[in-house]
């Protein structure tokens, strides 16, 4: 019986040491494929993750979203606000592929483009998918107009057009960046769709129309200059995850703005979810074996919509002036609030995150007892831990919260997790905890070398 029960034992050592080993064959000899994506309501610091990221990869790849996304990176002593170009721009050598399920504005692109390169910082390596769909004036103008028109009811987007952009897309009316390189076809197609725009804007917004001809002509420059760019991002990310290189998924906006799993209808018109990256790149989902999920140690929110853990006394005001929580690409105050793990479990399923990546912890320094909401109590008192479907079950929840000892001092100059204080690991341990996903990376500031691998 004695001997029976020690080889028990034995075989379960075997076998654990057997899986470490075939863990770390996989790590090392398969070269992984891994996606960032938003795991709250954007802005938890993915530009500066795929940063760090990218010391490794050799390709960057953006899937959805267009220049609604703000991703900040700090990089020796410079600031660097991105919109649509991927941040591996940064590193010489990193090819950055802009796939299918973008949505591009030409000039802006080429804003952006300018602007980098007047920093020194090459964009030769950049590419776009002949399928880009392109964000016409129309869509700009649209994009504010119907929000003007939902009055009370408006989603606060960025004005940039993604939602028009984005329904021309599914009725498939979109002009994309194929027809942009082709004169020819741009121009018969854009006669037809900028007839019906201008309609709609003249008969039912009582707007001015818009200039095509003038358009026509801006759009087309822009399309001599981006014709260069022009590659087919599936074939160019697929080849280079075949050649074993490391290629890296830059989501943009966050899990609860994707339009099917989130706060809809206050989201955006995209997927950020890491399904999103198979469709908007063109992979299929066997080709990814890591996902990383971006979450800031609190939680904020831009624009209108539900936020359960919203605060509205002196400690949002405290959190959002510490954290400098001001949008990137609007400027608008974000909202704050506490972390909210009932958001964060959502995420780690929808996504099937392998890890977090938890930025700004230095920002709750200093701020005496801290709260976690663990669940949510719906009107008639159930306690539920489960995000719900919809935001009108959501509107009768309120967060329950656990109080946690804070933390004190600067955390900015920690270099290892070792060097934070014991209150604040415990704090990261309770997360990791309650999220049900390890919590592989702690922020301590926004530059590269602020970032505590766990
Ligand atoms: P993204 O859209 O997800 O890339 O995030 P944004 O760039 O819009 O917003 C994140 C902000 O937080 C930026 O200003 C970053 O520089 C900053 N940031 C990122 N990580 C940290 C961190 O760990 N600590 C602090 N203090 N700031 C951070
Ligand atoms: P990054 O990539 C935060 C929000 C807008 C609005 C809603 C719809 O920087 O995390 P849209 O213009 O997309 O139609 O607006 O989505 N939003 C973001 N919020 N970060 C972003 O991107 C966002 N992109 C869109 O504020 O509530
Ligand atoms: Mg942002």
């Amino acid at each position: 019986m004695a001997i029976l029960h020690n080889s028990t034992k034995l075989d379960l050592v075997l076998c654990t040491w057997l899986r470490l080993l075939l863990q770390i064959c996989w790590e090392v000899f398969v070269v992984p494929a891994k996606v960032v994506v938003g795991v709250q309501w954007g802005d938890e610091g993915k530009g500066k993750i795929i940063d760090i990221l990218a010391s490794r990869a050799q390709v960057v790849v953006r899937s959805q979203g267009g220049n609604n996304a703000g991703h900040t990176v700090e990089s020796e002593g410079e600031t660097y606000k991105l919109q649509l170009i991927p941040s591996g721009v940064l590193y010489p050598n990193t090819l950055c592929l802009l796939g299918s399920g973008v949505v591009i504005d030409p000039v802006h692109i080429l804003k952006e483009i300018d602007g980098l390169e007047s920093r020194g910082i090459s964009c030769d390596n950049l590419r776009i998918d002949p399928r880009a769909h392109l964000i016409m004036p129309w869509h700009i103008a649209l994009d504010g107009l119907s929000e003007k028109m939902r009055g009370n009811s408006k989603i606060g987007t960025t004005k940039k057009g993604i939602g028009p952009c984005y329904m021309d897309k599914a009725e498939r009316s979109g002009l994309r960046i194929y027809d942009l390189v082709h004169p020819d076809v741009f121009m018969e197609k854009m006669k037809v769709t900028g007839e019906i725009k201008n309609r709609l804007l003249t008969d039912f917004y009582k707007e001015q129309p818009l200039d095509l001809d003038a358009i026509a002509k801006q759009y087309l420059e822009c399309g001599k200059r981006l014709k260069k760019y022009v590659a087919d991002v599936s074939v160019l990310a697929y080849n280079a995850i075949k050649e074993g290189k490391e290629v890296l998924f830059e989501g943009a906006q966050g899990t609860l703005l994707d339009i099917d799993v989130g706060t809809y209808p206050y989201v955006t018109s995209s997927h950020p979810i890491s399904g999103g990256v198979c469709i908007g790149s063109g992979i299929g989902p066997t080709l990814i074996n890591e996902v990383y999920g971006a979450a800031k140690a609190y939680t904020t929110r831009v624009g209108e919509g539900p936020f359960p853990t919203e605060l509205f006394d002196e400690m949002g005001d405290k959190i959002r002036n510490l954290g400098n929580e001001f949008g990137t690409v609007t400027g608008r105050p974000r909202r704050c609030g506490w972390f909210d793990s009932v958001i964060m479990r959502h995420s780690v399923r929808v996504n099937g995150l392998t890890a977090i990546a938890l930025n700004k912890v230095d920002t709750l320094s200093n701020l005496g007892t801290l709260k976690v909401c663990v669940a949510y109590k719906k009107a008639d008192g159930t306690i539920i831990r489960d995000f719900p479907a919809t935001i009108d079950e959501l509107a009768e929840c309120q967060p329950v919260y656990e109080e946690i000892e804070g933390f004190e001092g600067d955390l900015t100059n920690c270099k290892s997790y070792d060097d934070l204080p014991e209150t604040c690991k415990r704090y990261i341990e309770k997360l990791e905890k309650i999220c049900e996903c390890p919590i592989k990376m702690v922020g301590v500031g926004p530059s590269r070398d602020q970032n505590l691998e766990r």
